[in-house]
């Protein structure tokens, strides 16, 4: 077996070991499905009957989820929610799905962030969203909730080997949060993981971040059109994080990864290109995969580049799943063995040129 691959593995092996915490925005989706029925006498809307509800675990509860089907569910989430009927329904959703809820601060303040979808079915024909309702605040979190937070993250922090933020703009990551997480890390040496649609420049000193195109594309203030665009891109990230990497993930054009180095040279950059290109049905949180995956590869020894191909290789299992999916270590170990040796060598051997 080629050498990457052999390594690969054994991260892939270790990665139930690694212990992560999640801190961030936790959003519910709540899918209610009915059958189309008839139109109302009230007024002029069709009628569905209702068939079942779906709640899944949305923004940083998906990086969670995603964190939890490969770790054995040891994996917990610092967060937010009201004091709701959805708060019930958000703490059902965490236990089904493995995740420590005991992070969780209510504040009666704000609701539970929800997104309900609501779809009618019809007999031979596709599934139709009709309506989405949103509740959410993304409100500033008062002064005392962020004390509770506070507390919570100094109590649990040194018990987990990563901090995962992962932030969706709607209050939980306040700058004190922020501050507070990066010296628990330094305390406890935890890997500090940032997904954030925010200014990126509010992290600093993260081990990695991994913004999408357009996040990045908000953040340097151009867009990425050219190799050249990425590579100045990526650079300008690393300066103003002073981060130890920066992950751009680029959709269908893969993902490039910006490595500082030790002399004053620029970043070593790898571009590693999607692995899947033909069965891509849904990419809804395949970034929450890549973070989550390449979190834990951390956590399990892997370097940075070999973690950037792990989340990589789960993204390509998640595209091929409607909603926002998971994967496992077997499906991962299953999808390794099919990778292509040469392609592996080649983004080991990728230049900036490549992007
Ligand atoms: N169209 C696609 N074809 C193949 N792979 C894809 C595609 N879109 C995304 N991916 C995979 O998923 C990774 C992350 O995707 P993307 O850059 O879109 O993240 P994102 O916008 O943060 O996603 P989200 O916020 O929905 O979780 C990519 O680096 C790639 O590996
Ligand atoms: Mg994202």
């Amino acid at each position: 077996m080629d050498a990457m691959k052999e390594t690969l593995s054994k991260i892939i092996s270790r990665l139930g070991q690694g212990r992560v915490l999640v801190v961030g925005d936790l959003v519910i989706d709540e899918m209610i499905y009915g059958n189309t029925h008839r139109l109302s006498r009230e007024a002029p809307v069709l009628i569905l009957q209702h068939q079942r509800a779906d709640i899944i675990l949305g923004a940083a509860g998906n990086a969670a989820h995603n964190v939890s089907k490969l770790n054995a569910q040891r994996t917990a989430v610092v967060g937010v929610a009201g004091k709701d009927y959805y708060c019930s329904l958000l703490m059902d959703a965490l236990q089904r799905d493995g995740i420590d809820a005991c992070g969780l601060v209510q504040d009666d303040s704000r609701p539970t962030s929800t997104k309900t979808r609501i779809s009618g079915i019809a007999n031979h024909s596709v599934t139709q969203q009709i309506v989405r309702i949103d509740r959410e605040s993304n409100a500033p979190i008062s002064p005392e909730i962020e004390t509770r937070l506070l507390e919570t993250l100094s109590q649990l922090a040194p018990n987990f080997d990563a901090l995962l933020l992962s932030d969706y703009g709607l209050g939980v990551l306040s700058p004190a949060i922020i501050d507070h997480c990066q010296a628990l890390a330094q305390k406890h040496g935890l890997i500090v993981a940032v997904d954030s649609q925010q200014d990126l420049s509010a992290f600093q000193s993260a081990t990695v971040l991994t913004p999408n195109q357009p996040e990045a594309e908000r953040n340097v203030g151009f867009d990425l059109t050219t190799p050249e665009d990425v590579l100045r891109a990526g650079q300008i990230l690393l300066d103003k994080t002073q981060g130890q990497s920066v992950l751009i993930t680029r959709g269908e054009s893969g993902m490039s990864l910006f490595e500082r180095q030790p002399d004053s040279t620029g970043p070593k950059v790898t571009h590693i290109p999607v692995f899947n290109r033909s069965q891509v049905f849904d990419v809804t949180g395949a970034g929450d995969t890549v973070v989550g995956t390449l979190t834990l590869a951390l956590t399990a020894g892997a370097s940075l580049l070999e973690a950037a191909i792990l989340g990589n290789l789960a993204a390509s299992i998640v595209v091929t799943r409607f909603g926002a999916a998971t994967t496992n270590p077997t499906e991962l170990q299953a999808s390794l063995d099919k990778l292509d040796d040469n392609l592996l060598k080649r983004i080991e051997t990728s230049t900036a040129l490549e992007v």
